[in-house]
């Protein structure tokens, strides 16, 4: 098994001389560190090279890269630009991240993010082979999954987005977010760092396309898909052990000696307006305007690594902040003492972790951010349990950070205040903080966070290749067909909604197509086959339609029985003082859920929310579930969760009994269920292991076969003719 990794950048960039420096960013950093811990060896990256390469130094450049499992794809310039600093940087990244004030929508930026996913795609065509397993990186490439889907139908694709994904108000607002939860929809596993990002991306489904999910997973042209969380962890051990080393050693020694005794609050970032890095400075002014026993006293190391140079709103950034700065230094500097110190530039790894350790407090105050792994690495080179890291709760990392001390970055106060909190901590609540947190991080590290991806997607395989014998097909319907004409006596049970017809909004709008109609007719017109189509539908609904085609008909889920040419027999009705009672419940849910509506039938009453808002529905459905069970917990009364419906109806009946009273007349030899919700589940169940049973639609079921709609039922039932 191979893995094909796909991330706009490369894990290095490569300089004019053909150098290569690391990426910046906590993708790259991640992903590559998972890559040599997992002992990975066969993958291919593919990427963008990070800077434009000489045309006549390409074939030089590719052969570098590949002895490093790179694969670098080239844009051309102008079409790059409209691509990474345009789509990915002044669209969704401002977007995602909650600044939509921030966010551009252009045509042409969106025609190149197009067109840069389909060049991508026809470079990773390249290299699928049929074990190979791929892996997307990051919302520069959200079209890709769908893209290869096309190509591929059956390989293994997943995806991991490092970026927060938006509450759906703010994707909604994007013009093109059908087609990039479409391009999404291609993968087979799709990763978030945190559970809101996922839950946001499966409330956008369920708003934009009306796609249901269970725990995470839906069905999707006749594929499952899921959306889980894995939020990224670090390598532990690496920072660790890092303080021990001589050099890092040494560097930190150079820190604390040149900043003598005096509290050092540290800071490192890529210049991002999400990182929150002026309200710091905001903060850190106000602490020693207030605070006038910190002056000379305390130094902010500010390290600003640059980012994204080619967007106005980044160059703007840079310049507010070196104002700020020099305003602050201007303020209160004295001739022993700069309060701020400002670095713009990157730190290799030695260089960090020395900050971090020579540190006594952190400033990772992001306005928002998918994970942010600088908390974590912080966290772990603290060895010797000092520090204190302050987090802002709109961190990804700060679910699992609880013991930092958390703060609303748009709080400048609150910022100040936990910035005097950290300064006068004792060193017994730090090290008590520091180790809880190292606990949790050496639980869910790197290695556990790819390791968890993996076998989640090699779980879904497993169920595809289930799925793929189970779906029905040409060689299944050969099979049942067979089966059908060697039997002498021959059944068939029909759910009605969303089995022979599609769902309707209301009840009363899915009446039967004539091409149903004929085709029960024909149906009836076979040899020893009786036909019961066996519904949740009022008996008058099925008398008035089917009444006359000489077919047995079950009314309210089991409750009627009406045989061909006979009369309608009651089951055990519902006695009529829980039924008001269940009444005035579902009364108080009509009203608080717009668009839903309680049907009465003669022996049940069932609560319709089809056309309800689906998000609240799924709150205030939960809440009526909860309330109908504490009523009827000690009357014959059930409940009944069908499709988009709550139903309340007298207990033991349901269509299972109901299906055996048919069995227990006769010996069948053939026998055939079909349905579409958790009703037909008792017909599933009830029905011998020798029947043909079919679930229409999503879902875990007790049938043997699926079948994606109705219309592989009527299918089905043509090919008996
Ligand atoms: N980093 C680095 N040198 C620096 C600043 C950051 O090597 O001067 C690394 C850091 O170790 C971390 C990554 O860059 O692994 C930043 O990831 P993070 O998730 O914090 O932020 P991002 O830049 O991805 O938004
Ligand atoms: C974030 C994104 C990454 C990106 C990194 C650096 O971590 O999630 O996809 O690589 O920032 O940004 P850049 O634009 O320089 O690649």
């Amino acid at each position: 098994m191979e893995y094909i990794i796909v991330a706009n950048r490369l894990p290095f960039v490569i300089k004019k001389d053909l150098t290569f420096e690391r990426s910046p960013g906590g993708l790259v950093s991640g992903l590559l560190t998972f890559l040599k811990k997992a002992k990975i060896k066969k993958y291919k990256w593919i990427g963008w090279p990070g800077k434009d390469i000489d045309k006549r130094k390409l074939s030089q450049v590719q052969a570098k890269c590949q002895r490093h499992k790179a694969y670098p794809v080239f844009i051309p310039k102008k079409e790059l630009d409209r691509f990474y600093n345009g789509f990915c940087n002044k669209t969704l990244w401002p977007l995602f991240h909650g600044f939509q004030s921030y966010a551009h929508y252009d045509k042409t930026f969106w025609n190149a993010y197009v067109s840069v996913n389909q060049t991508f795609c026809e470079e990773v065509v390249r290299f699928i082979k049929e074990d190979s397993v791929v892996w997307v990186h990051d919302y520069h490439f959200m079209l890709l999954p769908a893209l290869l889907r096309e190509r591929f139908p059956d390989i293994m694709i997943g995806f991991f987005l490092h970026i927060p994904f938006p509450p759906p108000e703010l994707f909604m607002q994007l013009p093109w977010r059908k087609e990039l939860l479409e391009g999404l929809l291609g993968c087979d596993l799709i990763g978030f760092h945190a559970y809101e990002y996922t839950n946001n991306f499966l409330r956008s489904l369920s708003r934009i396309f009306g796609l249901e999910h269970k725990m995470g997973t839906l069905f999707f042209q006749n594929r499952y898909i899921k959306a889980d969380t894995f939020p990224m962890g670090i390598d532990f051990e690496l920072f660790y052990k890092a303080s021990q080393q001589k050099k890092i050693q040494s560097l930190i020694n150079k820190i604390k000696k040149q900043l003598k005794d005096k509290k050092v609050i540290f800071s490192v970032d890529r210049l991002d307006y999400t990182k929150g890095i002026y309200n710091r400075l905001l903060a850190f002014e106000e602490l020693l305007k207030k605070n006038e026993e910190f002056r000379e006293k305390v130094v902010l190391i500010m390290v600003v690594v640059p980012s994204r140079e080619g967007v106005e709103q980044y160059q703007r950034m840079k310049k507010q902040l070196e104002e700020k700065i020099s305003e602050i230094n201007g303020k209160f500097a004295t001739i022993n003492w700069t309060p701020v110190h400002y670095y713009y530039r990157s730190l290799d790894f030695n260089e960090l972790v020395a900050h971090y350790v020579a540190s006594d407090v952190i400033l990772v105050t992001p306005l928002k951010d998918g994970m942010n792994l600088i908390a974590k690495e912080f966290v772990a080179s603290r060895r010797d349990k000092k520090g204190v890291l302050i987090l802002s709760e709109f961190a990804g990392s700060a679910k699992e950070l609880g013991e930092a001390i958390i703060v609303n970055p748009n709080s400048i106060e609150n910022l100040r205040e936990a910035m005097e909190s950290a300064l006068k901590m004792s060193l017994e609540e730090q090290a008590q903080r520091i180790v809880t947190m190292q606990e949790r991080l050496i639980r869910y590290d790197i290695i556990k966070w790819g390791k968890d991806f993996f076998t989640t997607l090699e779980k879904l395989q497993k169920e595809k290749d289930k799925l793929k014998t189970k779906i029905i097909n040409s060689r299944l319907i050969k099979r049942i067909k067979e089966d059908f004409f060697k039997a002498k006596t021959r059944i068939f049970f029909f759910d009605y909604d969303g089995t022979l017809v599609p769902i309707a909004s209301k009840p009363s709008l899915a009446i039967p197509d004539e091409e149903l109609l004929q085709l029960l007719k024909h149906l009836t017109t076979l040899r020893n086959t009786e036909i019961v189509l066996i519904s949740g539908r009022r008996k008058d609904f099925l008398d008035t339609w089917f009444g006359d085609l000489g077919i047995s008909l079950v009314a309210e889920h089991g409750a009627l029985i009406k045989r061909p040419g006979q009369d309608w027999e009651a089951a055990v009705p519902i006695p009529e003082d829980i039924k008001q009672g269940v009444r005035n419940i579902m009364e108080m849910y009509v009203d608080r859920l717009p668009q839903s509506f309680i049907e009465e039938k003669e022996f049940s009453l069932v609560f319709h929310y089809r056309n309800a808002d689906p998000e609240l529905a799924s709150v205030r459905v939960a809440e009526l579930i909860d309330e109908l069970l504490l009523f009827t917990a000690n009357v014959e009364a059930n409940i009944l969760l069908g499709n988009k419906i709550v139903e309340v109806r007298p207990a033991g009946v349901d269509k299972g009994s109901t299906a055996r009273l048919f069995l227990h007349q006769k010996e069948f030899e053939f026998i055939l269920g079909a349905g579409d919700d958790v009703t037909d589940e008792d017909l599933f169940k009830a029905l011998p292991d020798t029947a043909h049973t079919i679930k229409v639609g999503v879902g875990k079921s007790f049938a043997k076969y699926s079948a994606p709609s109705y219309k592989e039922i009527r299918n089905l039932l043509r090919s008996f003719f």
